[in-house]
């Protein structure tokens, strides 16, 4: 079984690269650039990796990206996180990044930009993998400044495929973010949303009524709504799960309760992927795995997931079929 998850080609379509810093790379980034960590070892780090919510997970995973400074540190942990994904037989991830995570402690949008794009360029040239870019508003801070995130993001329209929505989602429903997830549509790009992830049913609506998503993050909660699984199923929306972020941030308390097995089988589009590998304990195939043994997926039922991870990605058809 295990070789089987393995060898299924994958696109990864759920995953911010901040939260790809391993522990040790953390430490050698903190020492690269003189940052001052409340950690004193590696252990004591993952240690702290014991998360009650999602809040909890934020706190560290704020701190932890202040140790990414340079072009040179953005392009290193990218690069590593494809190295990763290549050797787990991933051949195409769509990448979130956080600008205003940077910008907000005085690192230059360009810097991060820059940064991850150079190890993109290298990772389809290298590698053979192929990738997009989507930018994240952070929902916890004010509409405006998203505003501004965005018309900074517009400089380099050409190199991004869609924009995003993620950070602490109770309180911050998708309606707050209508008027800038309106002109990134105007500018031609794509939008998605992490939404039901903490957040109600209704946040789910509000993000394919209001932000008109073309993919949902997460969507767990849309199971608690039967109408609105009904109407993900018929409109074929792609959902993009992360079973182990789910576990750990205790979204769901049993992987065995996770509500990918009855979107599975209400036809909904599910995907599997890994959305804070560095914090959650795995990358795809373990995401993969941990499902496969909570639920019992059957081996159709695993490369079907794969399938809808190609047929979810923001790729022309020609570019799939290339791929696949
Ligand atoms: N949810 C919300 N915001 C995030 C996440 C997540 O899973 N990961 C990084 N930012
Ligand atoms: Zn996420």
């Amino acid at each position: 079984m295990t070789d089987f998850i393995e060898g299924l080609p994958k696109a990864e379509l759920h995953l911010h690269i901040e939260g790809t810093i391993e522990p040790e790379t953390l430490f050698r980034l903190a020492a690269r650039n003189a940052v001052d960590l409340r950690y004193d070892s590696v252990e004591s780090l993952r240690a702290a990796y014991d998360f009650g919510n999602l809040q909890d997970f934020l706190d560290l995973y704020y701190q932890g990206m202040a140790v990414l400074q340079t072009e040179e540190d953005f392009y290193d942990v990218t690069w590593a996180y494809l190295e990763k994904a290549h050797a787990q037989n991933v051949l195409h991830a769509e990448i979130f990044f956080d600008p205003q995570g940077h910008t907000s402690r005085g690192v230059a949008f360009e810097t991060a930009f820059e940064g991850v794009w150079r190890a993109l360029e290298d990772g389809r040239e290298r590698l053979g993998v192929s990738s997009r870019l989507i930018p994240c508003f952070l929902r916890d801070r004010d509409a405006d400044e998203a505003k501004a995130a965005l018309e900074q993001a517009l400089h380099y329209r050409d190199r991004l495929i869609a924009v995003g929505l993620d950070s602490a989602e109770r309180g911050n429903p998708p309606v707050k973010f209508k008027e800038v997830f309106d002109r990134a549509r105007d500018a031609g790009l794509l939008t998605v949303a992490h939404a039901g992830e903490e957040g109600p049913a209704d946040y789910v609506r509000q993000a394919l009524d209001v932000l008109r998503v073309a993919r949902v993050d997460h969507g767990n909660h849309a199971a608690d709504d039967p109408a609105l699984m009904e109407r993900l199923a018929r409109e074929r929306v792609p959902l993009t799960m992360c079973p182990l972020s789910n576990l750990r941030l205790q979204v769901v308390a049993d992987l065995r309760n996770h509500p990918l097995r009855r979107m599975l089988d209400n036809g909904l589009l599910v995907t599997v992927n890994s959305d804070d590998p560095a914090y959650f304990g795995g990358y795809i195939n373990e995401n993969y795995r941990a499902v496969q043994k909570a639920l019992g997926l059957s081996n159709d039922e695993l490369a079907r997931i794969a399938r809808n991870s190609f047929h979810a990605a923001f790729l022309p058809e020609e570019e799939k079929r290339a791929l696949t």
